[in-house]
């Protein structure tokens, strides 16, 4: 059985940079909207410095800093366990994975930081409770099997959802997913690993994995978002090349992934109704309550709150790192000007 959840040198191609009109045009001479245009009908990245419709920024900034404010969010349910983790090497391993998560949180920042959006901004946002994050992150981690579930099927799912992303037409966005998919795999893996060991280990140790599946399969089958029918701006960011599969397609795919590999660890999924639909070529799942989907990314699930202000904690302590940086940035431009008076 294979772990590989990596996307095939084809998904994961990046178009190569545009090649702009026909010789003998461009963008001055038929207008920045037709360039646009031109750009996505040849599969070519939109970069920061090209005229893009206020829909396609907007829906950007939305999506990257959604995006971002999730990896942030994310720390929190895996650090609970570092002080807990059962040994050296499980500690340094989920250690390095949530500063993973920190890492992609920045790049994520910096990519939307290239539509106009300040960082400041989309903090503000999300430390008010205005702005949104993937709703999986406000379920509890309760025990240490939970770390193995995250791993393998949040992080999984993610990897399905993000891989198409490394071709988004938004060139900072799809370099970023680049590396942060690189980075995924190896969390996939790792959570595997803890769900092996203790799948293989004593009976109670077997009865915690299998709990811990049992509670994190389906909110991590609902990380894709909504049914297709009922969501909405789906198909207006597949026009733009943003997303590049359907919210429905990244799901099944990712339970036909699930259902092969839940066999090695000799557990199982918790539902009997997934089979393989020979006529739409599609996984099928037994109906996911998206009622409670709504409620949990209304702001009221489990650990929302709890979520919300140990993130506004945090900003709150980093406040003199913040204000250090600044600093010595403007210490250092000082210094530079006056070097170059000398000069
Ligand atoms: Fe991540
Ligand atoms: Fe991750």
């Amino acid at each position: 059985m294979s772990l590989q959840t990596d996307a095939s040198p084809d998904l994961q191609a990046v178009p190569s940079a545009g090649s702009g009109f026909p010789s003998g045009s461009g963008p001055d001479s038929q207008g920045p909207e037709a360039y646009f245009e031109h750009l996505l009908a040849e599969d070519s990245r939109i970069e920061p410095r090209d005229w893009m419709p206020e829909a396609y920024r907007k829906t950007l900034v939305r999506q990257i800093s959604q995006h971002a404010h999730s990896e942030i969010i994310g720390m929190q349910p895996e650090a609970n366990w570092i002080t807990r983790a059962p040994s050296l090497k499980r500690k340094s391993i989920l250690m390095a994975k949530v500063q993973d998560e920190a890492g992609h949180g920045l790049y994520l920042y910096s990519a939307a930081e290239t539509l106009g959006t300040p960082r400041e901004k989309m903090t503000e946002d999300l430390i008010a409770g205005k702005a949104r994050y993937s709703s999986i992150f406000n379920y509890p981690t309760l025990s240490w099997a939970d770390m193995g579930a995250i791993g393998w099927l949040v992080d999984g799912a993610a990897i399905c959802n993000q891989v198409p992303l490394c071709r988004a037409s938004y060139g900072p966005y799809g370099r970023a997913m680049v590396r942060v998919c690189k980075e995924e795999s190896f969390h996939q893996r790792q959570g595997f690993e803890i769900l092996l060991e203790l799948a293989n280990g004593t009976e109670a140790q077997r009865e915690m994995a299998q709990d811990a599946i049992n509670r994190w399969y389906a909110p991590s089958l609902m990380m894709f978002g909504p049914p297709d029918d009922d969501s909405p701006n789906s198909k207006q960011s597949m026009a733009w090349n943003i997303k590049r599969f359907s919210n429905d397609e990244l799901r099944s795919r990712f339970v036909g992934m699930i259902v092969e590999q839940v066999k090695a660890l000799g557990l199982t999924l918790p539902d009997d109704q997934i089979r393989y639909n020979e006529d739409t070529k599609q996984w099928e799942h037994a109906p996911l309550d998206w009622a409670e989907f709504k409620e949990v990314l209304a702001g009221r699930g489990p650990c929302n709150a709890q979520r919300l202000a140990r993130r506004r904690e945090a900003h709150e302590n980093g406040a003199w790192v913040r204000e250090a940086a600044a600093a010595y940035a403007a210490k250092q431009s000082a210094a530079q000007a006056r070097k170059t008076e000398v000069a």
